[in-house]
């Protein structure tokens, strides 16, 4: 699926604005492969942004889909009323907590009409027929995987490639089922332990996730037996990107800490800890996407006042060792700093 790549590198998808046709068409140029996040985008802004990278490339791309789960039976009250709270500071309504499915069914329409070469799905496993669909127009099906028990359930679904998402990721974690007595959702591995545990229960390919931010780290992923690595982070501040402003500014100074939440979404993510990270996290419930749609309005009013503290400002643990700049030379860099690992590996082994 990637053997066509100069460079096996990933920009990963990023939903919520970062990933845009830019990015994708930019790392495509670069000599890697780029996704569009199609998590909370409606149908007719994902065939837009479709439309809009293969007037920018002809190369092959793809698309990510957020897997619906079911509504969450936990109490959210408690977790209203303080979020009510960070509302007021902002003078806005907090959202309303209601369950939806993202669209998913509508978007599986749209990336199959639009014959989209490579299709991943991240919280959970595609349905049979969304796999048969895409198999039948040669799409490939790839999944995101944490542990080897959701590995061995995505080869038996179909899919043709694992993403494998270490604890370092940032954004949220594709974990199939969320452990509410958890902080994480369950038990997590670092990229390389997932690596390898995966590797013993399946001979799929392995695209891995999770704190990649300089070519020795792609060198590392490679070497450990993945055929590609997938790098979200590092591409956050790419000239390409669409990360909000706030944001931006905010993953330039290195001194913030990431941590794993559920507060503003109800499903385990990292980012960089803020106010409502430290305050509310401890007590969110396991509640996607109720908690994200309570959470909209006030992530929305903290980025208009520039105030990064109510804002989700998801990153990997390594953040602060990614640059700015444009994505191709993002890429270049760490063709070269990957070479060079290896150069050094090969002299010490
Ligand atoms: C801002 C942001 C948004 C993300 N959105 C998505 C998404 O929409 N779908 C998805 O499968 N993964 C998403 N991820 C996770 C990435 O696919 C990937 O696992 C992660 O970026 C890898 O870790 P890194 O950020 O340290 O490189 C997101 C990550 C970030 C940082």
């Amino acid at each position: 699926m990637f053997e066509s790549l100069r460079f096996p590198v990933i920009a990963a998808p990023m939903a919520g604005g970062p990933s845009t046709p830019e990015l994708v068409a930019a790392v495509t140029g670069a000599g890697g492969f780029g996704f569009l996040g199609a998590g909370m985008l409606s149908p007719r802004v994902l065939a837009e942004k479709i439309a809009k990278t293969r007037e920018l490339t002809d190369e092959p791309f793809g698309v990510n889909l957020f897997v619906p789960g079911k509504p969450s039976d936990a109490d959210l009250s408690g977790h209203q009323e303080r979020m009510a709270a960070e509302a007021s500071r902002y003078e806005v309504e907090p959202g309303t907590p209601t369950w939806d499915d993202d669209s998913y069914p509508a978007k599986v329409d749209v990336v199959v009409e639009q014959r989209v070469p490579v299709v991943s799905f991240t919280f959970g496993l595609p349905r049979p027929e969304d796999v048969r669909r895409l198999h039948e127009i040669g799409s490939k099906v790839i999944v995101t995987v944490t542990k080897p028990e959701e590995a061995l359930e995505a080869e038996k679904a179909g899919a043709d490639a694992l993403a494998v998402q270490g604890f370092e990721a940032g954004g949220h974690r594709g974990i199939f089922k969320d452990d509410p007595d958890s902080p994480t959702g369950g038990e997590i591995y670092g990229v390389l332990a997932a690596l390898r545990l995966i590797k013993g229960v399946t001979e799929l390919p392995l695209i891995a996730a999770g704190g990649l931010v300089h070519g020795a780290d792609v060198a590392a992923v490679l070497a450990a037996g993945a055929v590609a690595a997938q790098l979200g982070t590092a591409f956050l501040r790419a000239d390409e990107a669409g990360t909000q402003p706030t944001q931006v500014k905010a993953l330039a100074v290195a001194d913030r800490k990431t941590d794993i939440t559920r507060a503003f979404s109800g499903r385990p993510a990292r980012g960089l800890v803020n106010r409502v990270m430290t305050e509310l996290s401890a007590q969110a419930p396991s509640a996607y996407p109720e908690l994200n749609n309570l959470s909209k309005p006030i992530r929305a009013a903290a980025a208009k006042a520039d105030d990064p503290e109510a804002m989700s400002l998801w990153a990997g643990q390594t953040y602060s060792a990614a640059t700015d700049g444009p994505a191709a030379e993002i890429v270049a860099r760490l063709r070269d700093e990957a070479r060079a690992a290896v150069d050094r590996a090969a002299k010490l082994i």
